[in-house]
């Protein structure tokens, strides 16, 4: 099944970037018009008005993804790799199509290396249950940061206690970005394993990925990057960053709940064992052994969540046809115009880095004397969604020292008078707890 891939990276057209320059005038694409490709947001919904601010949560989904899951199930609908009639071939078809095109996406040079999950969860778990149960022995070491999500967290633990490891953390500066004078002194030690988010969904900060590969890899520890907050903002190519992981999910991308891959390098998977057992992921099965599917089909025990798969293709091509860099641009730009506005507001401590290139659009924020969740609700009652708690970072909220922030988290949709409508929320609870 294994498939090469070319043109690396970021191929796709840039269909919708040029109809947006056409109807909006100058810049890459105008996020107000680009809200009409959002069903979710139209005027006449129940959602009317809504200024959506948790896209680090989960991200809106385009049209385009929404007629792509409904086309799946409408037209080519039959499980996959099994049937030898048409439609299970198309579906079959559509399935490693999309494969491939994830594939493009993360700059992979060989199909096979996309395993299929459930989400970024999914694929850390999937590594620390195989891969780590192989690799990592009593007294090894998991490097791990202060910026990580529990989804790369507590697997580590569950596995460090199976094996007797121990894992390390690299910590934050004030401004939340990594201490790399931390990471040399901490791959001194016998570190199997080097495991950081791209992106912090909590901060925003954008990690120096491929630094922190070259200093783990030169110590001759592996890499994981958790690209839950990656994929969606930044355009990722795995071979460039130089990591031997990547896991994504879907949603947090504009496509669907519940579907996502893990990206690793061939030699590591074929040296894996298999993660589940069951229909799809074996070749032959005795009533004692079994032996298993190539690549990467040994990962993928079970029907897959084929729709899903489908969906996810779409959100890719939809990113893509934005292109990469204008949303990168068109976030840059929500980032420099929300530090400038938050940083006005009154008794709001905003964490996170000050300068706009180390972080993208996610603003996370305690208000003085005002509890998070009071804000949230504060902000919910003026029609503003915003998300309150520890965001899955509770080593992170402790390092802090607040038990919860308020984050306000953006994606392509977003625009500045959706900033100005937060910030007139924020003085509007400033006002009623002052
Ligand atoms: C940085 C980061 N890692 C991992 C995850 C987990 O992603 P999922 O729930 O899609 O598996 C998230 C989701 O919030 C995240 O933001």
């Amino acid at each position: 099944m294994s498939e090469s891939v070319p043109g690396g990276a970021h191929t796709g057209g840039a269909t919708l970037a040029a109809e947006n320059a056409g109807r909006s005038g100058p810049g890459p694409f105008d996020p107000a018009r680009l809200r009409d490709r959002f069903p979710i947001f139209r005027p006449e919904g129940p959602n009317a008005g809504l200024v959506y601010l948790d896209s680090a949560a989960t991200a809106q989904r385009p049209d385009v993804v929404l007629d792509a899951i409904n086309d799946f199930y409408r037209d080519d609908n039959a499980n996959v790799h099994r049937g030898l009639y048409e439609l299970s071939r198309r579906a079959t078809e559509r399935f490693e199509e999309a494969r491939s095109t994830v594939a493009r996406f993360i700059g992979a040079r060989d199909t096979a290396e996309v395993v299929w999950t459930r989400g970024t969860t999914e694929g850390i778990n999937l590594v620390a249950a195989t891969w780590g149960a192989g690799n990592v022995g009593p007294g090894d070491e998991i490097l791990l940061t202060m910026l990580d999500h529990h989804s790369n967290v507590v697997p580590w633990q569950l596995l460090a206690r199976r094996v007797g490891a121990r894992l390390r953390y690299v910590d934050i500066d004030e401004s939340g970005r990594l201490r790399l004078d931390q990471l040399d002194a901490a791959l001194k030690g016998p570190v199997k394993l080097v495991a950081l988010n791209h992106v912090s969904n909590a901060l925003g900060t954008i990690n120096p990925v491929a630094e922190v590969v070259e200093r783990a890899r030169s110590a001759g520890a592996r890499v994981l990057v958790d690209g839950a907050q990656g994929a969606p903002h930044l355009p990722v190519d795995v071979e460039a960053l130089g990591c031997d992981f990547y896991a994504l999910s879907a949603h947090k991308m504009g496509g669907p709940m519940g579907i996502g891959a893990l990206w690793a390098r061939r030699e590591l998977l074929d040296a894996m064992p298999p993660y589940q057992g069951g229909g799809e992921m074996i070749d032959v099965v005795h009533p004692d052994e079994s032996t298993w599917a190539e690549l990467p089909h040994k990962f993928e025990a079970g029907t897959p969540n084929v729709g899903g798969a489908v969906g996810m293709a779409a959100a890719v091509d939809f990113v893509q046809s934005l292109t990469p860099a204008a949303v990168k641009e068109h976030e840059s730009r929500l980032v420099a115009y929300g530090l400038e506005r938050l940083g006005r507001v009154a008794g709001l401590r905003l964490f996170g880095p000050a300068e706009p290139e180390d972080r993208i659009a996610v603003f996370s924020f305690a208000m003085q004397g005002v509890h998070p969740h009071d804000v949230a609700t504060i902000l919910d009652a003026q029609g503003i969604a915003v998300r309150a708690g520890h965001h899955c970072t509770q080593p992170l909220m402790r390092r802090l020292g607040v038990p919860a922030t308020t984050r306000a988290s953006c994606w392509v949709y977003n625009t500045t008078d959706e900033i100005d409508r937060l910030v007139e929320g924020l003085e509007e609870a400033a006002r009623v707890f002052g």
